[in-house]
C-alpha cells in the first residue's frame, strides 16, 4: 500500500486530525479492509485509505457497494472519545459528504437518515462504520464522477452521479479536501459541541419538520421529525403529542404532506 506522505497531507488539506496519513491504492478490495490493517500495524487516528477501484466494495448489511473508477471511495481510521456513538459519526460522514457536495456543486444535497446522502431524490453516497478493537473505521462512498450509464441494472434510478446531475466533471481533490475538512469538523464536534453537531445535521436532513410514518422496534411511528439527536438517533414529535428517539427504523414523508422543509 503507498502512503502519500509520511508527515501526512494534513498542511494541504488544512486538517489536525484527518489525514495524519495518506495511503492511496490504484485498486483495492475494500478500503474498509485496508484501512482496518493499517489500524492493527498500529497506524494513528485519522489515517486515511483512499482507493481509485474496489473489487469488493462493501456497503451496509453485507450488500455489494459498486465502485468504479470515478468514484471517491476512502476509509478512515479514528479512535473516538468514550461517549461519543459510532451512529453519529456514520450520520456526520453522509452530512459531510452532503456538505462537500453542495460546495462543489451547488446542488441541494440531503442525508437520508441514518447514514445515506441523496441529491435529486438518488442516492450520491453512503457511509458504513465498522468497529475494530478500540478502532471506528468509517468508510464513504460518492458517486462523483461516476458516469451513470456505468450504473448495472439495479442501480438505474436509484445511484445518482453527482457530475451528472451537476452537468460538468467535479474536481476530485477539491471534494476530497471538503469532505475531509466537514468530517473532521463533525469529528471533533461530537465530542466538544454534540448540540452544535445536531443543529447542523438536522440542517442538511431531507425529513426535518417533515410528516413521516414508518416502523420502528416493531412499532407503527406517525409524526413530525424534529432533527437528530447526539448520539445520531432521530427525533420525532409522535402525534400523540410524546417526543421519542429511535435508533433504527425507517420512515417515509406521509402522502399530503405539503412538503416544506423546516
Ligand atoms: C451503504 O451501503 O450505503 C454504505 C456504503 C459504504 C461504501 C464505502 S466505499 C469506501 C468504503 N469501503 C467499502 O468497502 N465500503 C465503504
Amino acid at each position: 500500500m503507498k502512503m502519500l506522505s509520511s508527515c501526512g497531507l494534513k498542511g494541504l488539506l488544512g486538517t489536525r486530525l484527518l489525514g495524519s496519513r495518506v495511503y492511496y491504492l490504484d485498486s483495492a478490495a475494500s478500503t474498509q479492509d485496508e484501512a482496518r490493517a493499517a489500524a492493527l500495524s498500529g497506524s494513528p487516528g485519522g489515517t486515511v485509505v483512499i482507493a481509485g477501484t474496489q473489487t469488493g466494495g462493501r456497503g451496509k448489511f453485507g450488500s455489494e457497494w459498486f465502485s468504479p473508477r470515478g468514484g471517491v471511495w476512502l476509509s478512515v481510521v479514528l479512535y473516538p472519545e468514550p461517549g461519543v456513538n459510532p451512529a453519529v459519526l456514520t450520520l456526520a460522514g453522509a452530512a459531510a459528504a452532503a456538505e462537500a457536495v453542495r460546495t462543489v456543486s451547488g446542488l441541494e444535497a440531503v442525508i437520508r437518515w441514518p447514514n445515506d446522502c441523496f441529491v435529486n431524490g438518488s442516492k450520491a453516497a453512503g457511509v458504513i462504520g465498522e468497529k475494530s478493537g478500540r478502532a471506528v473505521i468509517i468508510g464513504i462512498g460518492v458517486n462523483l464522477n461516476v458516469p451513470p450509464c456505468s450504473f448495472p441494472e439495479s442501480l438505474r434510478g436509484k445511484a445518482a452521479s453527482i457530475s451528472a446531475e451537476a452537468g460538468f466533471v467535479i474536481d476530485e481533490n477539491r471534494f476530497l479536501g471538503a469532505l475531509l475538512r466537514n468530517f473532521e469538523d463533525m469529528y471533533f464536534a461530537a465530542a466538544g459541541n454534540a448540540e452544535k453537531l445536531a443543529g447542523r445535521l438536522g440542517a442538511l436532513s431531507e425529513l426535518r419538520g417533515r410528516s413521516v410514518n414508518g416502523l420502528a422496534g416493531g412499532r407503527r411511528v406517525e409524526g413530525t421529525v424534529l432533527g437528530y439527536g447526539t448520539d445520531g438517533s432521530i427525533i420525532i414529535r409522535l402525534d400523540s403529542g410524546e417526543q421519542a428517539g429511535f435508533n433504527a427504523g425507517e420512515f417515509k414523508i406521509e402522502k399530503g404532506d405539503a412538503g416544506v422543509r423546516a
